[in-house]
């Protein structure tokens, strides 16, 4: 096993990478959908009690891991302890469940930029003809796993830091001011309230509950980029100084306000333009286009922000792609550009599957699923929470809290305030939880 050398040239640097591997797809393209087939408020409501029981404490074990054995994410775990490198072993499988759907949006985002330059126009039909294509997608998919790849082959401190501490914050002005106009929207109202004012009464089944339990989960684990070593292997390039607590608050903050200003600029312009929020994947695709329509500038702003969209997904993109890169180079004798290659091969093998999947060859099914759906529910449903899963006990058993709080604290030199409540949830709240979520929603799923 050898340690990583490669650190985080700041603390900025670090922030900003490993926020840019939780900001992307998932809040930008994903919030706003779940949410629309979840019910709205409720769902929101509970993607937040479970960020808290959840997505904090399974983010803080895995950057204290990371940092702590100093090593890629299923060494860092076998460091911890020799039997448990199965721990972080679920990052390779879920980083290619991931990045099967997630480069097939990554490839749509590409064509809204073009689009958007050449004046395309994207009326409400668009999406639905474009994304069932069965070339074309592919080819701007390509694209998006080859500027992957090369900015992995820059390594760490070149690569990820740089692009990440640049255009996150731009990012996060743009949004906002997308936000600020859908607000103004006629009826714009009502998608507030779809978003912020939960309506139990909306619920009436246990299995509709069940459902939205299962979809929050899901979607705490695929925004944070938890359960699969991403932020073990982020963790393990942190100076012994960093302060790991307020590191996680900070992300996480960031991830939640990103995913709020996002549906609070869709779902106003769902219901503004009489659009389904029920949709699915296609939501963003079909609404956004509506909305920069009606901007003065509307098609430089179009093109601006899908660009923007597809450096967040990048910025977690390449996290992925890390994950299994850094496993590899590891393991063999491989070079970090051939072991990238390699690896971006396979990935984009099972992507042109996921891609044909959803319309060009809708034949190509799991269950009651596309291709394309299953792999995003293979990832974030049960690979990811299972990972999770077994983070917790891994931290709150066979590490130890008081292990673990040492490393928290740099060994007594910070105060960890939150001690207590962080031992509650990772040794009961969140393992209890994820099981009682995960095998409930499997049964009803295979019944
Ligand atoms: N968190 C990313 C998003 O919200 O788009 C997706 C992701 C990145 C998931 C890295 C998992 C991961 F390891």
């Amino acid at each position: 096993m050898k340690a990583n050398k490669e650190q985080w040239s700041s603390k900025f640097g670090f922030i900003m990478a490993a926020a840019g591997s939780a900001i992307g797809l998932g809040n930008l393209w994903k919030f706003p959908y779940i949410t629309g087939t979840s019910g709205g408020a409720v769902f929101v409501v509970i993607y937040i009690v479970f960020l808290l029981l959840l997505g904090i404490p399974i983010l803080l074990s895995e950057l204290a891991i990371g940092r702590y054995a100093g090593m890629n994410a299923i060494d860092s775990c076998a460091r911890v302890h020799p039997k448990w490198g199965f721990a972080g072993a679920f990052g390779i499988i879920g980083a290619f469940g991931v990045m099967a759907s997630y480069s097939v949006v990554g490839g749509w985002v590409i064509k809204y930029i073009i689009n958007s330059f050449t004046d395309t126009g994207m009326g409400a039909d668009y999406f639905t003809e474009y994304s069932a294509k069965s070339f074309e997608p592919i080819l701007w998919m390509a694209l998006f796993l080859i500027i992957t790849c090369a900015i992995v082959t820059g390594g760490v401190a070149n690569g990820i830091e740089k692009v990440s501490s640049v255009l996150l914050p731009i990012l996060i002005v743009f949004l906002v001011g997308i936000m600020i106009y859908c607000l103004t929207l006629p009826n714009a109202i009502e998608g507030v309230k779809f978003f912020l004012i939960p309506d139990f009464s909306e619920i009436t089944s246990v299995s509709d509950f069940m459902h939205i339990l299962f979809n929050a989960m899901g979607q705490v684990f695929f925004s944070l980029s938890l359960g699969m070593g991403t932020l073990i292997t982020y963790g393990s390039y942190l100076p012994k100084d960093n302060n790991l607590a307020a590191s996680t608050v900070i992300i996480v903050t960031l991830d939640t306000i990103i995913a709020i200003i996002s549906g609070l600029a869709i779902l106003p312009a769902v219901f503004s333009f009489g659009f389904e929020p029920t949709e699915g994947f296609g939501l963003i695709f079909k609404t956004l286009p509506a909305v920069f329509s009606r901007m003065s500038g509307g098609t430089i702003i179009a093109a601006a922000f899908f660009i923007l969209v597809l450096f967040a997904a990048l910025t977690s993109s390449i996290s992925l792609l890390e994950v299994i890169v850094s496993w590899v180079c590891s393991k063999t004798k491989l070079t970090r550009l051939k072991a990238a290659i390699a690896v971006t091969s396979v990935i984009f093998i099972t992507s042109c599957f996921a891609s044909l999947s959803v319309g060009a060859i809708p034949d190509i099914r799991i269950g009651s699923m596309s291709l394309f759906e299953f792999f995003s529910f293979f990832s974030d449903k049960i690979i990811m929470p299972l990972g999770g899963f077994f983070i917790c006990i891994l931290t709150g058993y066979v590490w130890g809290i008081n292990n673990a709080a040492k490393e928290i604290s740099n060994d007594g030199k910070l105060k960890f305030t939150m001690r207590r409540l962080f031992s509650f949830a990772i040794r009961y709240a969140a393992p209890l939880l994820i099981a009682v979520i995960f095998v409930s929603s499997i049964i009803s799923i295979v019944q």
